[in-house]
């Protein structure tokens, strides 16, 4: 009689916080995302993962970085391999915010290689209208013709990306702004400066935006961390091929510092 009354809600509670452990319970992850290995490469030697997917063209490594839950994401290269990888990561696992982090090339005359861009905003610099006159940043609707959109990143992110990007640097300069993406590779003074007049950019690079847009659609913060590996000039080939290790490094110790506070 006595046992009866201690073991029936001995095991309510039991299947109750079993229920619970299926239903509510799901583990939150920070978004990490890159679009080439050597960009994760250093993350992925101090990470501890339990299980390595691939859903389309992305590889998603789960695990844990510095005691944080963490889906680690290679997403591949350009702007639809970007809003893919972040798609599936934001709806496979409950992902509380974003950080990309990778290599840029660096778009103002101050900027060396090296140097470090924090993204406040990011802009698709491709995505337009091309007439008979040139091209027009704009929306996609011909007939609107409305202005392009910057996406904004998330304020405390920025903020926390630029504090850990000045405490790990001693002798790279650290600039925060505008990101500009598009599906194309920059190696021309000409274009460079274009992107400089036309968006104020400080980085270019073929992933940000399309993180950005999703990550809006989704409601989720996000911020991009890029150091560069060239000036998107005439050399820029050469530059990215000597810098890119030594840049997707260096991106991923300043994010390595930010996890520590998150
Ligand atoms: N990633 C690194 N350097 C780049 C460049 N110059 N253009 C576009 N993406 C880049």
């Amino acid at each position: 009689m006595k046992t009866t009354k201690f073991f029936f809600p001995l095991l309510l509670a039991l299947l109750a916080s079993c229920l619970g452990c299926g239903q509510g319970k799901r583990t939150q992850y920070i978004g990490i995302v890159s679009a080439m290995d050597v960009e994760i490469e250093l993350l992925l030697k101090q990470a501890t993962i339990q299980e390595t997917k691939t859903i389309g063209t992305a590889t998603f490594h789960i695990g844990k970085l510095k005691g944080k839950d963490v889906v680690i994401s290679r997403a591949g290269i350009g702007k639809i391999n970007a809003s893919s990888s972040i798609t599936s990561a934001l709806t496979h696992y409950d992902v509380s915010k974003v950080i990309f982090t990778g290599v840029a090339g660096g778009v103002k005359d101050e900027e060396s290689v090296l140097d470090q861009v924090v993204g406040t905003k990011v802009v698709e610099h491709d995505y337009g209208y091309r007439g008979n006159d040139g091209f027009i940043w704009c929306g996609g609707d011909p007939g609107l013709q409305e202005p392009g959109e910057f996406y904004e990143c998330d304020k405390a992110l920025v903020d926390l990306a630029y504090e850990c990007s000045l405490a790990t640097l001693k002798d790279q300069k650290v600039f925060k702004g505008t990101i500009a993406s598009g599906d194309q590779f920059v190696a021309s003074s000409e274009y460079v400066a274009y992107l400089n007049e036309q968006f104020d950019a400080y980085a270019c690079e073929m992933e940000g935006a399309a993180i950005a847009k999703v990550c809006a659609n989704y409601d989720k913060p996000f911020v991009i961390l890029r150091t560069l590996s060239d000036k998107a000039d005439g050399v820029a080939k050469e530059s990215y091929v000597d810098f890119m290790d030594a840049a997707g490094d260096q991106s991923s110790s300043i994010l390595l510092r930010m996890l520590e506070s998150l």
